[in-house]
């Protein structure tokens, strides 16, 4: 699809892409908005480049793709609750957001869309991967995808099977970020399909990751693992991904529908600052 209010330039040939000479405080551009409407949902990610926001500029222009949605595991800005910062100073070892997965699909209704906008970025490094979970799900064999159709997981914010750790022995290591409430993750427990439909194209995609998924449903968790290991391998094959760099004042949004991210922690000794707001709770299906 061709742009006429901007220029998207694709990053690889899976997913993402940068998106040039948009304006992300220009409300009344109706034209605009549709357009990146449009190219978030043919690129799955973009990256706003050029933009210089503050919070309530960032939750404007995020409020075009839906209401917002609260993260349980961090303090919000004292004036928009549901924005939160994401901090790596130069002295810490741990990031946030690190290993594949979609953004908190422990909620009943996760966020459909996430934004992340960068205040302050290393010389180099702190990329993020994204990875296309439609051609994951396209890619597999048909047995497998018969296999999996209708199959629901159980996910879980308590991170059991991640490296390094559970969520609170992770959140404890990472000193600059104000995490909170990460005693009661074990509460955060949903059930949804490990295949879902996107509303908007219909297009089905995989939506089970060893980050979240503790098992599949009514399944034991020794029954499940290999499973979801290997989907979760699978999906980061690298001809489904794309790497999105960042530079200060660029808002990427992506879709958390038909996506997975992996912050990648590869700056130690610099400083990043970011701020998260994700909109659109939505029950996938
Ligand atoms: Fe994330």
């Amino acid at each position: 699809m061709t742009y006429t209010t901007f220029e998207a330039r694709p990053l690889s040939g899976a997913l993402g892409a940068e998106i040039h000479g948009a304006d992300l405080k220009a409300h009344g551009n109706t034209r605009m908005w549709d357009e990146l409407q449009q190219a978030l949902l043919e690129f799955k990610v973009i990256a706003v480049r050029g933009q210089n926001l503050l919070p309530a500029e960032q939750r404007d222009a995020a409020a075009h793709f839906g209401k917002p949605s609260h993260y349980p595991f961090a303090q919000g800005l004292p004036d928009i609750p549901e924005m939160t910062l994401v901090v790596k100073e130069a002295q810490d070892r741990r990031n946030f957001g690190n290993g594949w997965h979609s953004d908190t699909p422990y909620l009943a209704e996760p966020p459909a869309i996430t934004t992340l906008y960068a205040v302050e970025t290393p010389p180099r490094g702190g990329d993020t991967l994204f990875t296309n979970t439609q051609m994951a799900y396209e890619e597999l064999s048909t047995g497998l995808r018969r296999m999996i159709d209708g199959v629901s997981g159980v996910f879980s914010a308590s991170l059991k099977y991640r490296p390094g750790g559970n969520r609170q022995e992770h959140h404890a290591k990472i000193t600059s970020m104000p995490v909170t409430n990460t005693d009661s993750a074990d509460r955060y427990v949903s059930r949804h399909p490990i295949v879902r439909t996107h509303p908007q194209t219909g297009a089905k995609a995989l939506y089970c990751s060893l980050t979240h998924t503790l098992h599949l449903d009514e399944m034991t968790e020794r029954e499940s693992q290999p499973l979801i290991k290997m989907l979760y391998e699978h999906a980061s094959t690298p001809e489904f991904t794309c790497r999105v760099r960042w530079e200060p004042g660029q808002m990427t949004f992506w879709d958390n529908r038909c996506t997975m991210h992996n912050a990648v922690n590869d700056y130690h000794g610099a400083r990043r600052e970011m701020r998260r707001l994700t909109v659109r709770p939505e029950k996938p299906v």
